[in-house]
């Protein structure tokens, strides 16, 4: 079943980062995860110390997991926005904190960590003035801008709870997301820039809230200098606000359990969900797996290449790397923009030694071939990271060989927004890699799988519905004002385990490789069949530069195979025959002839979000011929797409 995954070579640990690693060895990570395991609070508590209190924790857990019930360092008291600038005040206030790579290249803008605090402070005086209190919640609805990191810890410092929308939603979503977290106070921007293209930010955030009182103010950070219409008494312009204020603000003394922020996620329900995060638990989790995941250095230049209005950011961009006082790379533009090669650009710009996006990312670009790599100097790289979707060992290899010379570590981490940071994932120098394979849990991180009964499978060997047994800091602790659906969606299915969702499978060492959500797993005449591990075949055919397959109802077979496949390059010189030829004998070779695609349709583009990843309920619609109502749209990074596919699926 998952030859196409497991056949995948081993890379052994790279050399270069074993002296220099947080853990020398794979026995040493194997003493220390089984230690975290059995004595979590003896583990979590030395652990705590990376953490700077203002009244230390009396607690390390308190917990009725399968209610859904976590506390973590109770009694303690410290600030998140406090353990990101202040502390680093003494010894680095003149280190960069932030670098700002702009949508158009050029003179990247820069913050020292003295710098973050005047700003941060100054907003947070702001959100003061205008009413805001502990507790309250603040709606973030802006570009990728360096006042969105500010406005975020300016939320921290004051007690206020952060809800980031991605500035990719419809008018329709943000309202739903102000509404259901109760936001009196926006901070928005006139435009965005992405690709060099504006998009009309406060014009949306104007129809979002049309007619609704509960909204008393929204700032607009001046990102382009196009007018816009400000509403007297509602809006003001925040650089003429910040001006007025001091650059100094105390940081409020929150406990360990308060909220820190939400950030929503779609279900399998229409309703989003607004998972909430809280504060010590999970700014340790993040501090600690960003150190050990991407072997931190104090020298180091950072880049995660994620949005901040997805969990990637909010963990990788911001609160990890600000808390060990790192320099991070603030990343406005798209990997295509002006040109394929922009990611390269950037890291030979800025040297960066740790590189962190995902597959999709990684395809899009490599599609262009080994041209645009070639011509910047990566050198500096010691560390990549894939995050967000199972990657196919040819995206993988490509990263690996092209990207990293062979010579940097490749991470690929899974997790969740629900677990608020890394759980399964190589360790630098430590682990081997197996393309495809997330390995092995982090410290403290207790997975399992089990069968569709609740029967926990122990061997090795073994595909599963992936499940945590235990408690870890970073894990969300509930869905905001419905704690009763947040048990129902993780803690019932399985009960006394948290379900992820994800169906896994666990090889002969032990090793993790998730296939995928569960509702994307198709099953075959009663084979099953991980999309992810299709879409491995075909994108592993140098014919196929992008692969989406979807379970479509089967007369016979029960579910039958429909494989999406956008052409690469190369396969301009073939003809369509040929080219489908090709990829069903490289599916008949990989995996076997039950896997053949029932139909296989050759598109010039699939569906995705602005998170990059594939609208498959859309392509389900598609190519069950029930287009007429797509639901709601407005997460897709390119809505043309969608006319294109169904035109050109109609004119067959
Ligand atoms: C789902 C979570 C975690 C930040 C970005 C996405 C999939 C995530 C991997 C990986 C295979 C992965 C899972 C998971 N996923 N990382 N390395 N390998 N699958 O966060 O939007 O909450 O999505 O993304 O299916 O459940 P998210």
């Amino acid at each position: 079943m998952s030859e196409v995954l497991s056949e995948s070579p081993i890379y052994p640990p790279k050399e270069n980062v074993k002296p220099i690693s947080q853990i020398s060895s794979l026995d040493e990570y194997k003493n220390l995860y089984n230690f975290s395991i059995n004595h979590p609070e003896e583990f979590w508590a030395e652990q705590a110390k990376r953490l700077t209190w203002f009244h230390p924790w009396e607690n390390v857990l308190d917990d009725d997991f399968s209610e859904a019930d976590v506390a973590w360092f109770s009694g303690g008291k410290l600030n998140v926005s406090h353990n990101c600038i202040d502390r680093h005040l003494k010894d680095k206030a003149e280190k960069i904190a932030l670098i700002w790579e702009t949508d158009e290249p050029g003179e990247a803008k820069t913050y020292t960590y003295s710098q973050l605090k005047h700003e941060v402070c100054r907003i947070a005086n702001v959100l003061k003035a205008s009413g805001v209190k502990k507790g309250d919640c603040v709606c973030l609805y802006m570009p990728m801008m360096p006042e969105l990191v500010f406005s975020m810890l300016a939320c921290a410092r004051i007690g206020a709870i952060h809800s980031v929308v991605f500035a990719g939603f419809s008018a329709e979503s943000l309202r739903d997301r102000i509404i259901d977290c109760g936001c009196k106070v926006i901070v928005t921007a006139n435009e965005s820039k992405r690709g060099g293209r504006c998009y009309p930010l406060k014009n949306i955030v104007d129809k979002a809230i049309q007619g609704l009182t509960l909204v008393e103010k929204v700032f607009v950070a001046k990102r382009t200098l196009t007018e816009i219409e400000m509403q007297p008494g509602r809006d003001l312009w925040l650089h003429e606000e910040v001006q007025k204020e001091r650059r100094s603000c105390p940081a409020e003394w929150m406990s360990s359990e308060d909220p820190l922020f939400i950030l929503y996620t779609s279900g399998s329900t229409g309703k989003p969900k607004g998972l909430m995060h809280t504060q010590a638990g999970y700014l340790l989790y993040a501090s600690m797996t960003f150190e050990y995941v991407f072997n931190y250095h104090p020298k180091d230049i950072y880049f995660c290449a994620a949005d901040i209005g997805w969990i990637t950011g909010h963990t990788y961009l911001v609160y990890g790397p600000l808390s060990v006082g790192a320099t991070t790379v603030l990343f406005e533009s798209t990997p295509l923009y002006p040109d394929p090669g922009r990611y390269w650009e950037v890291i030979e710009k800025h040297k960066v030694n740790i590189f962190y996006t995902s597959p999709t990312a990684i395809r899009a670009v490599a599609r262009f071939g080994k041209d645009y790599p070639a011509k910047y100097d990566l050198s500096s790289l010691r560390v990549l990271g894939s995050v967000g979707e199972p990657i196919n060992p040819e995206a993988w290899k490509w990263f690996y060989e092209t990207i990293g010379r062979g010579e940097c570590t490749l991470v690929d981490t899974w997790w969740q927004t629900e677990t608020g940071g890394i759980m399964i994932t190589p360790l630098p120098g430590v682990t081997d890699m197996k393309p495809g394979s997330a390995t092995l849990p982090f410290f403290g991180v207790n997975p399992c799988l089990v069968d569709d009964n609740g029967l926990e499978l122990t061997e090795n060997n073994t595909n599963g519905n992936l499940c945590i047994k235990k408690p870890w800091p970073g894990m969300a602790r509930s869905i905001y004002g419905d704690h009763q659906r947040y048990v129902e969606t993780y803690f019932t299915q399985y009960p006394g385990l948290y379900f992820t969702g994800d169906g896994c499978k666990r090889d002969e060492d032990g090793f993790y490789w998730i296939s995928g959500r569960i509702d994307d797993v198709i099953n075959v005449s009663g084979h099953r069949l991980g999309t992810a591990e299709i879409e491995s075949s075909l994108t592993s055919n140098p014919l196929v530069a992008e692969a989406a397959v979807i379970g479509i109802p089967h007369q016979i077979k029960g579910m039958g195979i429909c494989a999406f496949i956008v052409p690469s390059v190369e396969a301009s010189s073939f003809s369509v025959d040929e080219i489908s030829g090709t990829i069903k004998q490289q599916l008949r070779n990989d995996i076997g002839a039950f896997a053949l695609p029932d139909q296989l349709q050759i598109v010039k583009g699939l569906p995705k979000t602005r998170s990059g990843k594939i609208m498959r309920r859309i392509l389900r619609q598609i190519a069950i011929g029930e287009h007429e109502d797509l639901g709601n749209l407005s997460t897709l990074a390119e809505p043309n797409v969608v006319d294109d596919l169904i035109k050109q699926l109609k004119t067959r």
